[in-house]
């Protein structure tokens, strides 16, 4: 049986510094990104037409379930480890491995997306201003380049600001969110005016199968809400703030995107979207040269908040499996002043770099994707068994209507995930094999010497 309280702090008793405020910038600065920035126009012009509301709707609901659910288990059982630490208590080890290194390689390849479309932005404010970069210096080898070089160089600065502990970093990361609202806001306020209802028809010029598939795609945008549950550790009055937190982020990001596509789709006919920076298009196209050049300039500035709230989840989750030695333990290591695990935090931001700077964005989003859904599978699945094998663990956040939410989770997870390419899937299951080394040459010996009683007050299975 669990305990009935388990203490908050893991090893090394860190202050806890995040409130609600703290948590839903942090939330919303991991959230708004490339997917609404880069992904918006490219989707509505291939996939979904002005039906891409409805895309971003289903995309919402999804998220909404899985946040849910989420929030009972991060309440619950208050861990940076989230996922990882899940799967421990309520399946086992290797579940908790698979579910662990899952999620270091979904927020490895987030901050890389994240970062390759930043450099579409950065190319556009510096191309208005005359400065043209050289070209196989932004591009990855498939697309005729050497590297992608404004990305890698923007995860190492993120890194190194984030090795100043959260607290420092909390203040560069409220003033970035305000940008990424600022230029949301902007963007709306400057183009609706321009809005010709006549845009909208037809409204599902791909069909309602059109909605799904761009829905599988613009899922990425709402990527992000889970990073809040690694940051547990860090939250102030846990069991309320992060369930409040994450449905506060899901409601504003996603009113931000339904508002962006119907302006956008409503101010140029869907055809003419298919291109990276599509809100400083449309607002070029109605003559709003300075305004569009102010969004691009918000896009680079706000973008870098996303990469710092991937990074910053990913060393959690892996200071976590390294504390419990799944990884190599000198990883937990953190910095006697600020806390921070550096050691963890390079690792993750060299990662990331290397992606970015060599792979494709598409190809990355979908390998993003397909993580995340299967980890959000996974914790749908983990509050069903948690609730059998622990009915008297003390819930702060139950998830309403009995198991309905976590099935609806479920399935709406399998129907995205369906939807995403061989190629993808391939790639994933590469990783998830790499895994399968590290776990039966590494952690099978060392992490065996854990259990929860060391961690957490739970004993051992
Ligand atoms: N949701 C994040 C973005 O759109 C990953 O950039």
């Amino acid at each position: 049986m669990l305990m009935e309280s388990q203490p908050q702090k893991g090893h090394g008793e860190k202050e806890k510094t995040l409130g609600l405020l703290d948590l839903s910038v942090l939330g919303i600065g991991a959230i708004i990104g490339t997917g609404i920035l880069v992904l918006t126009g490219i989707v509505a012009a291939e996939d979904s037409g002005p039906a891409i509301v409805f895309s971003f709707l289903i995309a919402a609901l999804a998220s909404g379930l899985i946040g849910l659910c989420y929030s009972e288990l991060t309440t619950s059982l208050p861990n940076s480890g989230s996922a990882f630490y899940y799967a421990w208590v309520s399946i086992g080890k290797f579940v908790a491995f698979l579910a662990g290194w899952t999620l270091i390689g979904v927020y490895v390849t987030t901050t890389a997306t994240v970062a390759n479309g930043w450099t579409g932005y950065v190319q556009s404010f510096l191309e208005v201003l005359g400065v043209n970069l050289p070209h196989q210096f932004l591009v990855n080898p498939a697309a005729g380049g050497i590297i992608n070089l404004p990305a890698v160089l923007m995860i190492f600065l993120m890194t190194i600001i984030l090795t100043r502990g959260t607290s420092e970093s909390k203040v560069v990361n409220n003033f970035l969110v305000g940008v990424k609202i600022f230029i949301i806001l902007l963007f709306i306020v400057v183009s609706v005016r321009h809005v010709n209802p006549a845009n909208w028809h037809p409204f599902f010029p791909y069909g309602y199968g059109g909605i799904f598939t761009g829905a599988s795609a613009v899922f990425f945008s709402f990527l992000g809400f889970d990073a809040l549950a690694t940051s547990a550790e860090d939250a102030k009055n846990v069991e309320k703030n992060i369930p409040r937190a994450i449905i506060l982020c899901l409601v504003i990001s996603t009113a931000l995107y339904i508002l962006v596509s119907l302006v956008m789709t409503g101010v140029v006919s869907y055809k003419e979207l298919n291109v990276s920076e599509a809100m400083s298009f449309v607002l070029i196209i109605k003559g709003h040269k300075y305004v569009a050049e102010i969004v691009s300039l918000g896009a680079v500035l706000g973008i870098m908040a996303v990469v710092f709230a991937f990074i910053y989840a990913g060393s959690n989750i892996m200071k976590s499996m390294s504390r419990s030695a799944f990884l190599p333990q000198g990883l937990a290591k953190t910095n006697a002043k600020t806390q921070s695990p550096n050691r963890a935090i390079w690792l993750i931001g060299i990662l990331s770099a290397i992606l970015a700077g060599e792979f494709d964005l598409h190809y990355l989003a979908l390998i993003a994707n397909i993580g995340s859904l299967v980890v959000f599978a996974l914790i749908s699945l983990i509050v069903i068994i948690l609730r059998y094998r622990y009915p008297e663990l003390k819930r702060p956040f139950k998830v309403p209507f009995g198991n309905v939410i976590p099935i609806c989770s479920i399935l709406i997870c399998i129907v995205l995930l369906v939807s995403i390419s061989a190629t993808a899937w391939l790639t994933y299951l590469v990783w998830v094999a790499v895994g399968l080394i590290v776990y039966f040459g590494y952690s099978l010996r060392h992490a065996d010497k854990f259990n929860f009683s060391d961690e957490s007050g739970i004993p051992k299975n």
